[in-house]
């Protein structure tokens, strides 16, 4: 069967492929005469498109029209209880040699592979609709901007892609006859014919594959429609794939926020922020300031809550875009009391997934605000009152939103030439030993901090949650290549960069108290923390030097505003030998399981500090 026989019309508005790109062309056919779809549609990117998928998936029960009035142009999507987030244990990177792949990814020969999916996608979209999604990470055009294209047999994909990259027909013409691009291939792995009747969210228990072939730049995901399963141009293409490319061609790509800085002299300051899923990028990144900061004129802009890409500029500098165009949010935990930007983000033409339903056909989750509803729908569609036990909302429920929502959207946010760095936060989720915030005293020292960087885990990805385990640079789900060679990567990006390298902090919002509760207040009191950050690049503010870097006192932060005590301060920063003795044998098991390829200064700086301990 080739593509042609197989075109129809869903929402088509065209079954005239809008390219004449051979090799997209001949890829389409190729995918089609495997998984034997019943209608093709080339996504345009155009609204009306967006909202008759969304009228489509409204009458086909995945989505919830939610109330005209209070949440305007927007929906309600519940997946199935088996498919709720990113599933670490199913990714693979096959790269041709094991090693390439490295000790921190689960590697499967690509041949084999390739046998495996190629059995699995015969045949899997048959009864639907396969969707061609155009989309490009980065502005339209930008030199540090990449393309691909992403097959999905899942609206629910389709409408989310538009809302998070630059989609449509665009990008053809920028791609044109023969440009390049990643081929991100997508099946639910719920074939309608064998199914029957179709189901709210189809994907498949069984059988679930998220897959990178690195050296041919292919993504093929199979068996989950959630999150970055599913929404190939994220974690799949802009991390995984792209930290590939950017070893090859000398540039990073991270699992980091990006901020604008504004001080009252009105200097503008850019800095990014590695933290792991659900450890507070999109709540740093529209951050507001304290009102005394406010009022002194200070100001925070954001232009990325979840990847960054960061090239060398021709002044020798860092520069950085975000290849994104949306947000995918964590909705637990947001409110405007934690994140006002991010609420005000959502007010209208938002699809929300796994959160609940309230009576009057607005949304709902935990910690949105103080007093639950009396009455909800939860998430997995079941009457829902406050003292029924159950959470109303998964804790890994989602927002999607286009960036241009955003009211602390900076000007600079679509630029193609990306934003200047003059700092780069790591951080974790650590109830104890790893202080607010420590400055490395130069890159390597840094990138040993990022390195070595542990975090517990959150409802982002399956499996347990609140488990210590090493998170180096955030990105233990995300690199696709070997871990000790990414380590060089960096490195070597800071001798190339010399002088022009940004200053590395290492930050934890997250240090509890002996009755479990956080004793930083966090959220918009990070601006103190910002704030100084700020002051030490301009060169204006003191720290102290402690084995593991400079560390400010008390004094050294701006308290306007807070009555946060000295000695709360002082349980937060002060470096305990004795947890540091117990942290350091965690960092000698991640040197030692990354011990080949490992670059010597990660090995240099760990003696050090072993010795200074
Ligand atoms: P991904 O989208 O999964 O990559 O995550 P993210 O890093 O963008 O996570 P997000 O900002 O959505 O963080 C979600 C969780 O972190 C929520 O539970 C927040 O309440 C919590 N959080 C964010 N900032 C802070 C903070 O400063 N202090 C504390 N205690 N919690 C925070
Ligand atoms: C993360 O898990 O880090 C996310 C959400 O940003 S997802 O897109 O599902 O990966
Ligand atoms: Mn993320």
């Amino acid at each position: 069967m080739n593509a042609r026989a197989n075109v129809g019309h869903a929402v088509a508005t065209t079954t005239t492929p809008p390219t004449q790109h051979r090799k997209l062309l001949a890829w389409v056919a190729e995918v089609a005469a495997l998984t034997q779809p019943d209608r093709i549609y080339w996504c345009n990117g155009s609204d009306e498109e967006y909202d008759q998928l969304c009228a489509e998936l409204v009458a086909s029960g995945t989505f919830t029209k939610l109330n005209e009035t209070l949440r305007p142009n927007s929906y309600l999507a519940c997946s199935d209880p088996s498919d709720v987030a990113r599933v670490e244990d199913r990714t693979f990177i096959c790269s041709e040699r094991e090693e390439d792949a490295g000790p921190t990814n689960n590697w499967t020969a690509p041949g084999e592979m390739r046998k495996t999916l190629t059995g699995l996608f015969a045949g899997a979209m048959r009864g639907r609709t396969m969707y061609i999604v155009p989309f490009s990470m980065g502005p339209l055009g930008s030199h540090i901007a990449h393309i691909g294209v992403e097959i999905s047999d899942s609206a629910y994909v389709a409408v989310n892609m538009k809302l998070m990259t630059r989609m449509g027909r665009k990008v053809l013409d920028v791609l044109g006859d023969d440009g390049v691009f990643v081929p991100a291939l997508h099946s639910v792995g719920a074939p309608l014919e064998t199914m029957g009747k179709d189901v709210p969210w189809p994907c498949n228990k069984d059988h679930k594959y998220i897959v990178h072939f690195p050296e041919t730049r292919e993504i093929w995901s199979y068996g989950s429609g959630y999150g970055g399963n599913a929404l190939l141009g994220k974690k799949c293409f802009a991390l995984r794939i792209a930290s590939v490319m950017g070893k090859q061609q000398g540039w990073l790509a991270e699992h980091m926020l990006i901020l604008g800085v504004k001080t009252p002299e009105g200097k503008k300051h850019y800095i990014t922020a590695a933290f792991p899923s659900a450890c507070g990028k999109t709540n740093f990144a529209m951050l507001i300031p304290p009102a005394p900061f406010k009022e002194a004129g200070w100001e925070v802009t954001t232009v990325g809550d979840d990847i960054a890409w960061i090239k060398p500029g021709p002044d020798g500098r860092l520069y950085a875009i975000n290849p994104e165009a949306g947000f995918f949010g964590v909705a637990p935990g947001t409110s405007y009391e934690t994140n006002p930007n991010c609420m005000d983000s959502m007010k209208s033409n938002t699809i929300f997934t796994n959160v609940a339903l309230t009576p009057e056909g607005d949304v709902w989750w935990e910690g949105m605000t103080k007093t639950p509803p009396a009455n909800l729908v939860d998430w997995q569609g079941r009457d829902w009152t406050p003292d029924c036990g159950r959470l109303a909302a998964h804790a890994n429920a989602r927002f999607t939103v286009s960036a241009t929502q955003c009211p602390s959207l900076d000007a600079e946010w679509d630029n193609p030439n990306g934003v200047p760095i003059a700092a780069m936060i790591f951080g974790g989720r650590r109830s104890s030993t790893v202080p607010l915030i420590t400055e490395a005293a130069n890159w390597n020292e840094g990138v040993y901090m990022a390195a070595t960087l542990g975090s517990e885990t959150t409802a982002a990805i399956t499996g347990q949650v609140g488990v210590v385990r090493r998170d180096p640079f955030a990105m233990i789900a995300f690199c696709g290549y070997n871990m000790a060679d990414y380590f060089g990567h960096w490195v070597q990006m800071g001798n190339s960069l010399g002088p022009n390298s940004p200053k590395i902090y290492c930050g934890n919002w997250f240090r509890k108290d002996e009755n479990g509760k956080f004793i930083w207040p966090g959220f918009s009191d990070n601006m103190r923390v910002l704030k100084w950050i700020i002051e030490r690049i301009e060169g204006k503010a003191n720290a102290e030097k402690t084995a593991l870097g400079s560390i400010p006192k008390y004094s050294d932060l701006d308290w306007n505003g807070s009555s946060f005590p000295e000695e709360k301060f002082d349980a937060i920063t002060t470096v305990n030998h004795l947890e540091w003795a117990q942290e350091l044998t965690l960092h000698d098991d991640l040197l030692t399981k990354l011990a080949h390829h490992l670059p010597t200064e990660m090995t240099e700086r760990y003696a050090v500090l072993k010795a200074a301990i």
